[in-house]
């Protein structure tokens, strides 16, 4: 499929909306969703309403057979061998919550994190630090993102029990080496947990065959719903992992003195489930299949040089992350000398339609340990085009030039210099 027909199948990139069209950079955030996956939900409600696993009758019987069929997708589309691998849950963070809480912690073993996690994959442990007595350790990258084994294998020398790290950054989208990672993890007896949220939407997995422990994703930054997420584990890495919640879908039998627990996945999906977002996620592998990872990395790939290219000179643009857009394809960050990065990102938005993320990312830390207020951060997907990325160069451009050098900001300084109306930057060749 090429670009033009991909945009067609996302109702928010209509060019003839009100306000549009869109340059819509910001799916690291949250991605976009095509029309079958509207579909494949709308139908949930529509032809089955039912409850799987519940009631006898066909609209139960379907619902339950097609939320199967969504766990053993899911499973063959990360290289998974058993659906019975797949756990449902309603997001990235709470697969990572049931990996870090479902473990039988002992007082004193330890975690080796990045020093630069999601919030997702850092409160969690800093909680079980404060309630279990482990020890969180930290992994520093090099300023640009960059991963050293040495610094790894000197971390796993000190008795970790497990990695946890992000697969793909979500501040400037460089990736970890994630077989390395693990194949050096487990030689020193440690299991890995990669948090997938950045990674998935564009890299093909192969979890079994590379052995990795614990994987994370979130079907909202790859074209699903929100609200769904899932945990895709090993075999029998489930099998020693408590449960978050208790009660029913969970149990095969009760008492009043007593449970039995269903086995992995069911028990870890407690309560009525999201079938209408398990569904719709199914139907956002299919499409991203139909496209295929390899051409969406691409696109991502050729837009950020045109982008990275044509802002690479421009001092005052101080990129995240390695230079070369291929490390980091899906992600353009930077910080703007003189510029506040909100009003940066209000700027795009009002004066040139393009939609983009400002701030700290979930990443605090990162940025109070370089005095930055935030950062500016394009992300870029399988319908964004080169006429996106001309666009957001545009816009900067045309921003630096509006606040010079030394000239007040921080709060709205680019704000204030009138905005062109919404219609005075054509997208010319928009969906080309
Ligand atoms: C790297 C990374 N980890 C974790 C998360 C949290 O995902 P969710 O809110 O879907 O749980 C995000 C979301 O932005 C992310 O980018």
């Amino acid at each position: 499929m090429n670009v033009r027909e991909v945009r067609a199948d996302f109702p928010a990139l209509d060019p003839g909306r009100v306000g549009g069209p869109w340059v819509y950079l910001d799916s690291a955030c949250m991605s976009l969703v095509p029309r079958p996956v509207l579909e494949a939900m709308q139908r949930y409600y529509t032809d089955f309403p039912g409850c799987a696993g519940r009631s006898v009758h066909r609209l139960s019987e379907e619902v339950g057979r097609r939320y199967e069929a969504a766990r053993e997708r899911f499973a063959r589309f990360f290289g998974r061998r058993e659906s019975g691998s797949v756990v449902f849950l309603r997001n990235a963070t709470e697969a990572i919550n049931l990996v870090a809480q479902g473990t039988d912690w002992k007082r004193g073993e330890r975690v080796l994190i990045s020093d630069r996690e999601h919030n997702s994959n850092l409160v969690v442990w800093q909680k079980l630090s404060e309630e279990r007595g482990i020890h969180v350790d930290i992994l520093s990258l090099s300023e640009d993102g960059a991963f050293d084994s040495e610094r790894l294998e000197e971390a796993l020398a000190r008795g970790v029990r497990l990695v946890s790290l992000f697969h793909t950054s979500n501040l400037d989208g460089r990736t970890l080496p994630l077989a390395e990672i693990t194949e050096r993890a487990h030689d020193r007896g440690a299991k890995v947990l990669f948090d997938g949220c950045q990674a998935a939407p564009h890299l093909r997995l192969e979890l079994d065959r590379l052995g990795v422990d614990h994987y994370a994703v979130s079907a909202h930054k790859l074209l699903g719903p929100n609200g769904v997420g899932t945990l895709l584990s090993a075999p029998g890495a489930l099998e020693e992992l408590r449960p978050l919640l208790f009660g029913g879908e969970t149990v095969e039998h009760t008492t009043l003195t007593g449970h039995r627990l269903r086995p992995p996945p069911h028990r870890f999906e407690a309560g009525l489930q999201n079938y209408s977002g398990v569904l719709g996620a199914h139907a956002a592998l299919d499409y991203l299949e139909r496209v295929g990872l390899e051409e969406i990395e691409e696109r991502q790939r050729s837009v950020n040089a045109l982008v990275s290219r044509a802002l690479r000179d421009e001092r005052r643009v101080r990129l995240l992350g390695p230079s070369d857009p291929a490390e980091r394809p899906s992600i353009f960050a930077c910080t703007l000398e003189g510029i506040d990065v909100h009003d940066a990102a209000l700027f795009l938005d009002e004066a040139r339609q393009v939609m983009v993320r400002s701030g700290r990312h979930c990443v605090h830390s990162f940025y109070e340990a370089r005095g930055l207020a935030g950062s500016l951060r394009a992300s870029f997907y399988l319908y964004n085009d080169d006429a996106d990325g001309q666009a957001l160069v545009d816009g900067l451009v045309e921003l630096l030039e509006r606040v010079p050098p030394g000239a007040a900001s921080g709060t709205s300084a680019a704000r204030s210099a009138p905005a062109p109306p919404r219609d005075a930057a054509p997208r010319s060749g928009a969906g080309s």
